[in-house]
């Protein structure tokens, strides 16, 4: 079994760097504060470039190990939408909202995007760009060693038990070794995106909701997704109504949930 440690320590020596671009930390503190789960949209329509534009920066989110194993599912059509508005209950935030985003998990994705990145390196080579040996050993052995988990998490089995014993001597991954936990690798890249979306729409000016409120089955089915795929959130949007914000935001004291340790 590799060694992740000897992938993960070294430092390549690539010859690229990149400069910081200037940011506004006042713009970034207005457009979090500006975000609130708003409930009721008024009838103003979302222009289709801030769709594209906001679903762009979703896909820049950090995500784990780059596979991209997230779908995001804009709900245009007029039928499925208010089909999908009743698959979450009917809450306001879904019914009254301009446009609809399904966030999706997709971990079994990994093994196709894991071939696809090596055909990127490939490209890269080609193009004289230099890619780090350790990044297509990443690819093509110890991803598949972390992500593969076999019928029935069989393998995913026999990789805890060996985990396990050899944890007992050196720092090593423990997870994913079953289907649970695959789904929640994949949902924890997709919610970094569905900030990222959320984060986008209030820059413009937009509004947005995002919702577990919903029958998981029949959203699937409505998608034509699989049964391992992971339906993270139904992320509704628009710009609120005079009654959209139900409250003022409510949070327990920073000293409850930041420890400095
Ligand atoms: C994963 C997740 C699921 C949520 N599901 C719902 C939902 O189904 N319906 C709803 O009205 N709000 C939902 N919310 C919104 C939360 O209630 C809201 O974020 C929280 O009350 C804090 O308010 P704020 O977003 O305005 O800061 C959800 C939020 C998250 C992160």
């Amino acid at each position: 079994m590799s060694d992740a440690s000897e992938v993960f320590a070294k430092i390549p020596d690539l010859g690229y760097s990149e400069h910081r671009p200037a940011t506004d930390p006042k713009a970034f503190d207005a457009i979090i504060r500006a975000r609130r789960s708003v409930r009721v949209y008024d009838s103003t329509p979302i222009p289709e470039s801030v769709m594209r534009e906001v679903l762009e920066w979703t896909l820049l989110a950090p995500n784990s190990s780059n596979l991209q194993c997230w779908e995001f599912y804009w709900v245009r059509s007029p039928e499925k939408k208010k089909t999908l508005a009743y698959y979450c209950f009917n809450q306001p935030a879904a019914r009254t909202s301009q446009e609809l985003v399904v966030a999706v998990a997709r971990p079994w994705h990994w093994k196709k995007h894991a071939r696809q990145m090596l055909e990127v390196f490939k490209e890269g080579e080609a193009q004289g760009h230099k890619i780090p040996a350790s990044a297509k050993a990443y690819y093509a052995k110890l991803a598949p060693m972390v992500y593969t988990q076999g019928f029935l998490s069989s393998i995913g089995f026999l990789k805890k038990i060996a985990f396990f014993f050899i944890g007992l001597f050196r720092v090593i991954t423990r997870e994913p070794t079953n289907y649970s936990q695959m789904r929640l690798w994949g949902a924890k890249s997709v919610a970094l995106a569905c900030e990222n979306f959320m984060l986008g729409m209030s820059a413009h000016g937009f509004d947005t909701c995002p919702m577990e409120g919903f029958d998981s089955k029949r959203v699937k089915k409505l998608l034509k997704l699989k049964g391992c795929d992971e339906v993270v959130m139904v992320i509704s949007c628009g710009k609120r109504a005079d009654n959209g914000v139900y409250g003022q935001r409510v949070r327990f004291p920073d000293s409850q949930f930041i420890r400095e340790v």
